[in-house]
């Protein structure tokens, strides 16, 4: 393998605009990885020549390296939120939605018809309890949406209605999805969508709910998943996929690619704005090293979705260490909380740290000295090895009580997906896995993207 020694600078945010600032850090450019180079605008032009030399010297040896130029990066704060209500369980209700999303991801890849809408929207709602949100302003009101990379329609009105206004275009048809923790129906309008001051969509296709059910302390969702599992939620034009908030961004030449990065991180308390959305690129503030870029699983029902394949061993020595899911595909989810894997694996996974199940929170109840003797579980995503920590495969301690749970248990945010492996959705990598890793859903090049953070390895649960 070749190896260049290639130096290159990336720009951080608080420097002043200075030719100065294009002094570069070394870096080993190995060749085949895709590399990129971000510039901010403001500093950019002072820098491409010096830059050019150095892309066009790597360009001899390398395969092609992407230079991206990022548009300062347009951000959205968002908090996560908690609202727990006494009786409501966690993991069923994840469970249910994770039901509804296979068969969803099997209807929408041609595998099988949506079977019983009748049988799946009669699972009994339960509410979200924990969820990212985002303040998004739709014709002429704010509303506060759950933020859902696992399903694709933005909508409004679970709480706050919607408001007819002199931005509201009708279209005639009425939308209507199921999520197996909930559901609504309603009117679809084009609108204006502001995500922020830079980031204001004219013509955004969006839901109004008459109805919803199992949605609490929200107002609807934000859908920033893949546009096709938007079909066969509009009536009677069934078939047409409505473009994303993301899609219309990018199409309105408001973003320059269609891309969305994801900073969440661990908190303590309830309703800390905690996390960042970056549309059109990547914030790297919020990540430590490279992002990794790993493909869109090619394996229905997960293709549906920000798909990925993983494999996942249990502890850090191979002379001691438990394989707990084998090579399969499953996804990447902002509106799931917890990491769920299929009952075999979470079985075995049980039984490496002798958790027991706990039937208060649904969650695997952990001994303190059985928490201490803990090891790490190591993701293996595309060839690297994504470590979640003991502390960082616990439920925060300070919100026990909040999911009605005991102060003197460790409870762990690994939990049953419901069905064996073997369908081809067997994990969902929730938020609690997000907030250790960085993400980025990619549309254009069809990827997801993870990069550490200075919260991987964090003990703050
Ligand atoms: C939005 O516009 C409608 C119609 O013009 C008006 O009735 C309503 O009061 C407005 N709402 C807000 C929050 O400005
Ligand atoms: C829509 O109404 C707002 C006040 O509610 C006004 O400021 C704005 O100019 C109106 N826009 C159009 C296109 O009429
Ligand atoms: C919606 O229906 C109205 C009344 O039939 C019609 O005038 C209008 O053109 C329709 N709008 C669209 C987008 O089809
Ligand atoms: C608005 O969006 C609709 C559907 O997404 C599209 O058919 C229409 O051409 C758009 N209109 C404008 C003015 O962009
Ligand atoms: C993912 O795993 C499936 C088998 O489950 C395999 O066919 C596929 O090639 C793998 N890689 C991608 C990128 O889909
Ligand atoms: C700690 O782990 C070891 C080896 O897996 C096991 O033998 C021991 O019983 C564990 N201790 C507790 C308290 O779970
Ligand atoms: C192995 O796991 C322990 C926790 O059980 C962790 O503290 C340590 O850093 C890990 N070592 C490596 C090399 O990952
Ligand atoms: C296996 O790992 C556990 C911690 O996860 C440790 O307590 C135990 O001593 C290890 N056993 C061996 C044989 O290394």
């Amino acid at each position: 393998m070749v190896r260049l020694a290639m130096c290159f600078k990336v720009f951080k945010d608080d420097l002043p605009v200075n030719p100065g600032n294009c002094f570069c850090t070394h870096r080993r450019f190995l060749p085949k990885r895709p590399t990129t180079l971000i510039l901010e605008n403001s500093v950019a032009m002072f820098c491409i020549a010096a830059l050019l030399a150095y892309v066009l010297a790597a360009l001899l040896v390398a395969a092609s390296p992407t230079v991206v130029i990022r548009e300062p990066p347009i951000n959205l704060p968002v908090s996560k939120r908690y609202s727990f209500a006494r009786g409501m369980n966690m993991v069923q209700s994840e469970q249910a939605r994770a039901r509804m999303m296979r068969e969803k991801g099997m209807a929408m890849m041609g595998d099988e018809q949506i079977e019983s809408r009748a049988a799946v929207s009669s699972i009994p709602a339960t509410n979200g309890v924990v969820t990212y949100t985002a303040q998004v302003t739709v014709g002429n009101n704010s509303y506060s949406l759950i933020i859902d990379t696992g399903s694709s329609n933005t909508w409004v009105g679970a709480r706050k209605a919607y408001t007819v206004s002199n931005t509201t275009v009708k279209t005639n048809q009425t939308v209507s999805v199921s999520y197996g923790s909930g559901s609504f129906s309603g009117t679809q309008y084009l609108d204006r969508v502001s995500l922020g001051s830079s980031l204001v969509i004219n013509n955004q296709s969006i839901g109004a709910a008459s109805k919803a059910q199992g949605f609490n302390g929200v107002d609807g969702i934000l859908g920033v998943g893949p546009t096709i599992l938007t079909q066969e939620s509009l009536s009677p034009l069934s078939s047409t996929q409505i473009p994303t908030v993301v899609d219309s961004l990018t199409s309105q030449g408001i973003i320059p690619s269609s891309i969305l990065g994801v900073s969440f991180a661990p908190s303590t308390s309830p309703n800390q704005v905690n996390g960042q959305l970056t549309f059109g690129g990547t914030d790297s503030s919020k990540y430590t090293g490279s992002i990794n870029y790993i493909p869109i699983t090619s394996r229905s029902p997960s293709s549906a979705y920000w798909g990925i394949n993983q494999s996942i061993v249990y502890g850090n020595s191979t002379a001691n260490s438990t394989n707990i899911l084998s090579s399969t595909a499953g996804i990447v989810d902002t509106g799931t909380t917890l990491i769920l894997l299929a009952t075999d694996a979470f079985k075995r996974y049980a039984t490496a740290t002798g958790g027991v199940p706990d039937s208060a929170t649904g969650l695997l109840r952990l001994t303190p000295a059985q928490y201490t003797n803990l090891s790490s579980l190591f993701f293996n995503i595309n060839g690297i090895n994504y470590e979640l920590t003991p502390n960082a495969q616990i439920w925060p301690r300070s919100l026990n009580v909040n999911i009605g749970g005991s102060k003197n248990f460790v409870y762990s945010i690994v939990a049953d997906l419901g069905s064996n492996s073997g369908t081809g959705f067997d994990f969902i990598n929730g938020f609690s896995f997000l907030e250790r890793y960085y993400s980025v859903y990619d549309t254009k090049n069809k990827r997801v993207g993870l990069a550490s953070t200075a919260n991987t390895r964090s003990t703050s649960n």
